[in-house]
C-alpha cells in the first residue's frame, strides 16, 4: 500500500478543520470516551429518514444518496470519505487492518491512551497449520470484539481490509506468510470461519454485522517483486483451468459462504486487465454470480497505479471511469474524489453508477450501525470498551493459537523431544530469533497486549537458561559470534537453536530469491550440532519464519535430533514454543504449504500456471500439480510425540452419477471418460465417509485427520490433480489406547472434480483413490442416466 503523500497531507488538513468545526457542537460532547468523535445521526441530526433504524437498509441508503450532490457523492468514494458536515455526517476513514489482531498498518487505527496494545495473534500461516475452524472463528470473535472496544473509544473504524486468501502459489512470495497456505479448500475454510467471526452478530449471518470483512487481493496476487517485475506492473497470465480450481474458490467461499461485506481488487493485471478494471471479474463474478452484499474496494492507490504506471487508459478520467463502469465502489487513495465529477461531465459515465458505487459503500456502514447514532447506545456492542481488549481469555486464545499451530517436523525417538524437565539441567538457547519479540508478530501487526519471548518461555522451566545469539540479526552476515555459541553447547544438556527469517526476508513489497536460511545460519547449526557428534544430545532446531526454508541439510543429520516451525507464533509465541520443547503441550499443526529444496528457485516465479508442463520442464505449483517429487516437506507434514493410526469403518465402494436430463453427456476422450459436471445432478451424488483414529502410543495428543482424493492417471494427465484434499478434521487431546471416530460428508460434485481446460468443471469416471492416513480406499464412480427428469 503506497499512499500518495501530496493527498495524505491535503485530506488530514480539511479532516482537521472539519473535526473543529463539528467538535464545537455542545449536543455531541454529552458522552464521555467516544465523545471526541462525532457520530453519525447524532442529535441535531437524527431526525432524517436515513437514521430511522426501523426501515429497511434499502429505503435508507436510498434517501441518504439521493440528498447527496455529484460533488458531495464523489468525497465518499475513497478511504478518507470527506462526510457531509450539513447532514452531520462527519469524515470515515474506510481503511482499517486486522490481519491477526486489531493492526494500525491502516490509518484507521490509533493505539495509545485508553488502549495501548491489542491482542497479537500468530501470524495467519501458523493459525492455518492448526487446522481447526472454530480455532479460526474464535480469533476473529475476539478480534471484532477488540475491534467494536476500539471504535466505542475513537480509536478505529468498522471497516477492516482483512484476510489475505490469494494461494501461496511460490514458498517465495513475502506474502505468504499472510496467507492460509497454498490449498484452495484449506483457504476457503480458513475465509469463511475468520470471516463470519469478524461480522456475524450473536454466531450468525445476518444483514447486521460486527465489523466488516475484506477478501483481498482479488485476484491471482502472489508475486512482490521477482527480478525486477513487481506487483504494479505484473500481467498474470492465467488459464481459466486454474482460475476455476486454484485462484477463485478461496474468494468465492469468502463471499457466498463467508458473506463478507467486501473484495478487495489488487495491483496486478489479469490476462492482460487490471482487476480493478475487469468487469467480468468484478461484476460479472463477484457481484452477480457470487451475490456480494456489500463493496468492492481497489487497494491502495491501484487506479492510479492503472493509469500512471501501467497507462492502461488513456487518461485519469479513463481509469476513473472505466474502474467504477466495471463495478469498483471505493477507492484506497484520491484518485476517483479527484476525478470522477469530471469524468462524468465528460459523459464517461452517469451520476446513476456514481450512486450505484456510494450505495453499495452506504449500505455496509448502514448494516454496521454507522448511521444509528452514538455507538455507545447501541444494543449489540454498545458496553464494550477499553477493558475488553487484551483480556486474559482474549491473551489465553493467542497463546492457544500457536501452541495448536506449531509443527513438529522431524524427531528423534532416542533423543529428540519433549525434553525432560528434571535431567535438562543447562540448556543452551542460540540463534537471532532465540529473544524475538516484534519478529514474532509478522507483518500487518498491530501493538500487542504483552510478549513472551522464546528465551522468557524456556527461562520459565527451572532450568539454567544459557544464550547466545550467534548471530547480529536474522541476515546473519558475519561469523564472529559462532564460536560463542558452540562453547555454550557444549556445556549443556540440551540445545534450542532458534533461527529463521524475519521481515528483512520477507515482507509486502519483497520476495525472497533464495529459500536458503540466511548468511552463516547454516554454518552455526552445523558446528552446533558437529560440537556434540556421537553424544546424543538433544539439539533441537526451531525455524521461526512466514515461508518455508530449505531445511534438507539438517533432515537427516542425526546430531539434529528435532525440526519444529513456529510460523510467527503471535505475542505469546515464545510460552508455546516453551511449552512444546518441554512436553506441557503435544504439537498437532500440519504444513499449510510445501517445503521445497533451494533448487526450486529456477522456476520463473512469475510462471502462473499450477498444472505442470513436460514439454518445457516445467514442474507445476503446490503438492495438488508439483511433479518433481522432491519436497522436503509436502503439505500436510507434521509429526506427533505419539503415533496415530487410521481404520476405516465405511466409504462407498462406487457411487453411481446421475444425470440431471435424460441425455447422454458423458464424454469420452484419451484421457478416459469424464462428465461435464454441470451435466450432473450433484444433490444425490453424496457419500458418507467414516474413520476411526486411535492414539496406539504412549502419550496424548492432538491429531488432525486429512482424507485425499486421488485421481485416476488419465485424469491426471487431463489436469487433475494428482491429490487433493477433501476433508479435514482436527481431533482434541487422544489418551493412549483412546479412539474416536470421525465422519465426512462429502459429494462427489464438490470433492471429486477437477476443471478441464476450457474452464469447466468435470467428474472423472472410473476407480479412484481416497486415502485417510495409511489407509486406502478405492471407489468405482460410473454413471447411470436417470430414467425420470
Ligand atoms: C480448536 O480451537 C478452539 C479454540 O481455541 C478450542 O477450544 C478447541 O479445543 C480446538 N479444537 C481442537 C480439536 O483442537
Amino acid at each position: 500500500m503506497a499512499m500518495n503523500l501530496r493527498y495524505l497531507l491535503l485530506f488530514s488538513l480539511c479532516l482537521g478543520l472539519l473535526d473543529v468545526l463539528i467538535r464545537v457542537r455542545p449536543d455531541v460532547l454529552i458522552f464521555v470516551g467516544a465523545s471526541s468523535v462525532p457520530h453519525a445521526c447524532s442529535p441535531p441530526h437524527a431526525s432524517f429518514k436515513f437514521c430511522d433504524s426501523s426501515l429497511p437498509v434499502k429505503d435508507r441508503v436510498n434517501d441518504l444518496v439521493s440528498m447527496l450532490t455529484l460533488e458531495e457523492k464523489v468525497m465518499q468514494l475513497v478511504n478518507k470519505a470527506a462526510g457531509i458536515p450539513r447532514l452531520g455526517i462527519p469524515p470515515y476513514e474506510w481503511w482499517g487492518e486486522a490481519l491477526h489482531g486489531v493492526s494500525n498498518g491502516g490509518p484507521s487505527t490509533t493505539f495509545g491512551g485508553s488502549v495501548p496494545g491489542a491482542t497479537s495473534f500468530p501470524q495467519v500461516i501458523l493459525s492455518a497449520a492448526s487446522f481447526n475452524v472454530s480455532l479460526w472463528k474464535a480469533i476473529g470473535q475476539v478480534v471484532s470484539t477488540e475491534a467494536r472496544a476500539m471504535y466505542n473509544e475513537g480509536l478505529s473504524g468498522l471497516t477492516f481490509w482483512s484476510p489475505n486468501i490469494n494461494i501461496y502459489r511460490d514458498p517465495r512470495w513475502g506474502r505468504g506468510q499472510e496467507t492460509p497456505g497454498e490449498d484452495p479448500l484449506l483457504s476457503s475454510e480458513y475465509a469463511i470461519n475468520f470471516v463470519r467471526g469478524l461480522q456475524d452478530v450473536d454466531g450468525s449471518s445476518s444483514n447486521r454485522i460486527k465489523v466488516a470483512a475484506c477478501c483481498k487481493h482479488y485476484t491471482a496476487y502472489d508475486l512482490e517483486n521477482w527480478q525486477g517485475v513487481d506487483r504494479f506492473h505484473f500481467d498474470a497470465k492465467v488459464t481459466q483451468q486454474d482460475l476455476g480450481d486454484t485462484y477463485q474458490p478461496p474468494f468465492k467461499n469468502c463471499i457466498v459462504n463467508g458473506n463478507a461485506a467486501c473484495v478487495m481488487c489488487s495491483y496486478n493485471r489479469v490476462n492482460g486487465v487490471p482487476s480493478c478494471v475487469d468487469k467480468n471479474l468484478l461484476t460479472g463474478t463477484v457481484r452477480e454470480q457470487w451475490g456480494l452484499n456489500g463493496y468492492v474496494v481497489s487497494d491502495c492507490d491501484s487506479v492510479e497505479v492503472l493509469y500512471d504506471d501501467v497507462h492502461y487508459t488513456q487518461s485519469p478520467l479513463d481509469a476513473v471511469a472505466d474502474s467504477i463502469l466495471a463495478g469498483l465502489n471505493i477507492n484506497c487513495g484520491n484518485f476517483l474524489a479527484s476525478y470522477t465529477a469530471k469524468a462524468v461531465a465528460q459523459g464517461k459515465l452517469s451520476e446513476k453508477e456514481v450512486d450505484e458505487s456510494l450505495s453499495n459503500a452506504y449500505t455496509v456502514l448502514m448494516r454496521l450501525g454507522y448511521f444509528d447514532g452514538n455507538p455507545l447506545s447501541q444494543e449489540h456492542f454498545g458496553m464494550l470498551s477499553a477493558s475488553d481488549v487484551c483480556t486474559v481469555e482474549h491473551r489465553k486464545l493467542a497463546l492457544d493459537a500457536s501452541r495448536q499451530g506449531i509443527v513438529l517436523l522431524k524427531n528423534s525417538p532416542t533423543h529428540g523431544l519433549p525434553l525432560s524437565h528434571t535431567t535438562t539441567k543447562t540448556l543452551a538457547v542460540i540463534g537471532p530469533n532465540a529473544d524475538a519479540s516484534t519478529t514474532m508478530i509478522g507483518n500487518y501487526a498491530g501493538i500487542p497486549c504483552k510478549y513472551t519471548t522464546p528465551l522468557e518461555g524456556l527461562a520459565s522451566y527451572g532450568a539454567k537458561v544459557v544464550y547466545e545469539p550467534g548471530c547480529t540479526d536474522v541476515a546473519c552476515t558475519s561469523s564472529k559470534m559462532i564460536d560463542a555459541a558452540v562453547k555454550t553447547a557444549v556445556l549443556a544438556d540440551a540445545v534450542v537453536l532458534i533461527m529463521g527469517l524475519d521481515q528483512s526476508q520477507e515482507r509486502e513489497g519483497f520476495d525472497r530469491s533464495s529459500l536458503s536460511l540466511p548468511g552463516h545460519q547454516i554454518d552455526l547449526i552445523m558446528q552446533v550440532a558437529s560440537s556434540s557428534r556421537g553424544r546424543n544430545k538433544p539439539i533441537s532446531l526451531v525455524i521461526m519464519s512466514g515461508g518455508p526454508v530449505d531445511v534438507g541439510f539438517a533432515v537427516n543429520l542425526p546430531e539434529i535430533s528435532s525440526i519444529l516451525w513456529v510460523g510467527y507464533p503471535g505475542e505469546a509465541g515464545g510460552q508455546a514454543i516453551a511449552e512444546i520443547i518441554f512436553g506441557d503441550h503435544h504439537p498437532g499443526g500440519r504444513l499449510p504449504m510445501s517445503w521445497y529444496p533451494e533448487s526450486y528457485t529456477e522456476i520463473p516465479m512469475t510462471d502462473m500456471h499450477m498444472r505442470p508442463d513436460p514439454s518445457r520442464g516445467y514442474p507445476g505449483r503446490t503438492y495438488r500439480f508439483y511433479n518433481k517429487g522432491d519436497a522436503i516437506y509436502e503439505f500436510g507434514h507434521g509429526l506427533s510425540f505419539t503415533t496415530f493410526f487410521h481404520r476405516k469403518l465405511s466409504a462407498p465402494f462406487e457411487i453411481a452419477l446421475h444425470e440431471k436430463q435424460n441425455i447422454n453427456s458423458l464424454q469420452t476422450s484419451n484421457h478416459g471418460e469424464e462428465f461435464l459436471l454441470e451435466k450432473v445432478d450433484c444433490a444425490s451424488s453424496s457419500f458418507n465417509l467414516r474413520t476411526v483414529v486411535k492414539n496406539k502410543g504412549n502419550r496424548k495428543g492432538d491429531h488432525v485427520v486429512m482424507a485425499f482424493w486421488h485421481a485416476s492417471k488419465e485424469h491426471i494427465s487431463n489436469g487433475a490433480p494428482k491429490k487433493q484434499l477433501m476433508a479435514f478434521r482436527r481431533i482434541l487431546g487422544l489418551d493412549p489406547e483412546q479412539e474416536t471416530e470421525v465422519l465426512f460428508n462429502l459429494n462427489v460434485c464438490e470433492h471429486l472434480s477437477y476443471v478441464g481446460n476450457n474452464g469447466r468443471k468435470l467428474l472423472g469416471i472410473g476407480v479412484q483413490k481416497i486415502t485417510i492416513g495409511d489407509v486406502e480406499h478405492h471407489v468405482h464412480v460410473h454413471h447411470r442416466r436417470s430414467l425420470n427428469l
